[in-house]
């Protein structure tokens, strides 16, 4: 059932970005509509059955607390099960459609053919440090490739923050000892729209300290022959441990922080 909204769309995957802006506009559109459906009707009724004194006392049929006006299987019980029909049917639409989406958001798309690129993101007071397959780092800046599923886990070194991207509309917990996952990809469509290098703003969204309003940075996606080259130029500054521990170095992410940190 979930598998054809995918497929529907080809070989592209989707961001989060997509998804989330389509599922608030459907929301946004079916609730406008209804809302402008039932408001209506329930003012078309309150001048239908206004109370214009022509109606003698006797023969009103009020309504009574805790009985449904089933008007003894006539209009008005119609009336009540085509609305808690319709009702039905649209809710269970949506929740339907919506878990759907949402399933693909957690999983992410399926890029077995092109392989993701992992980032280790971690948090710390007051700043984001970027851990690359290869062991470079880089502070503030995150530097990935267009058209690339890009993996993050999310974790952090001293106190809680709470890494995200409003604008890729992706948003993770960075807890000490623990990763969070989540995935984010920018179409090259996206970054020539934006010159060659599309920016995103990162903030931290988990009160952590006087510096949280200041713990922001920046997502840079590239074309990907660019970033491939950004890449490659990485590899002689990599403390990855596989390398250190040939050299003989100690094979810690601190020692790929502090040599990797830019500029
Ligand atoms: Cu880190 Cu707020």
């Amino acid at each position: 059932m979930i598998d054809p909204i995918i497929l529907q769309q080809g070989s592209d995957w989707r961001a989060q970005a997509e998804v989330f802006d389509e599922i608030f506009f459907v929301f946004l559109a079916l609730g406008t509509l209804v809302g402008t459906i039932v408001v209506a009707y329930t003012l078309w009724n309150v001048f239908k059955y206004r109370d214009d004194g022509s109606e003698p006392k006797e023969d009103f049929d009020a309504p009574i607390v805790g009985e449904l006006p089933t008007g003894q299987g006539g209009p008005k019980a119609k009336k009540l099960f085509l609305s808690f029909g319709l009702s039905a049917i649209v809710v269970i639409s949506l929740v339907v459609y919506a878990y759907g989406l949402l399933l693909y958001v957690e999983e992410g798309p399926d890029t077995s053919d092109a392989g993701n690129i992992e980032i280790t993101v971690e948090g710390y007071q007051f700043g984001w440090e970027y851990i690359y397959p290869n062991g470079y780092s880089t502070r503030g800046e995150m530097i990935v490739p267009a058209d690339q599923r890009i993996d993050l886990n999310v974790t952090s070194r001293d106190v809680w923050h709470n890494f995200g991207s409003s604008e890729l509309r992706i948003k993770s917990d960075a807890i000490p000892g623990e990763y969070s996952s989540t995935w984010f990809s920018v179409s090259s469509e996206d970054v020539e729209a934006q010159g060659g290098e599309a920016t995103y703003r990162v903030e931290c969204f988990e009160l952590c300290g006087a510096g949280h309003s200041a713990m922001t940075g920046q997502i840079t996606v590239l074309p990907q022959d660019e970033w491939e080259e950004w890449y490659a130029g990485t590899q002689g500054e990599n403390t990855s441990s596989v390398d250190s521990a040939g050299a003989g170095n100690a094979s810690s992410v601190d020692n790929a922080v502090i040599r990797g940190a830019p500029a």
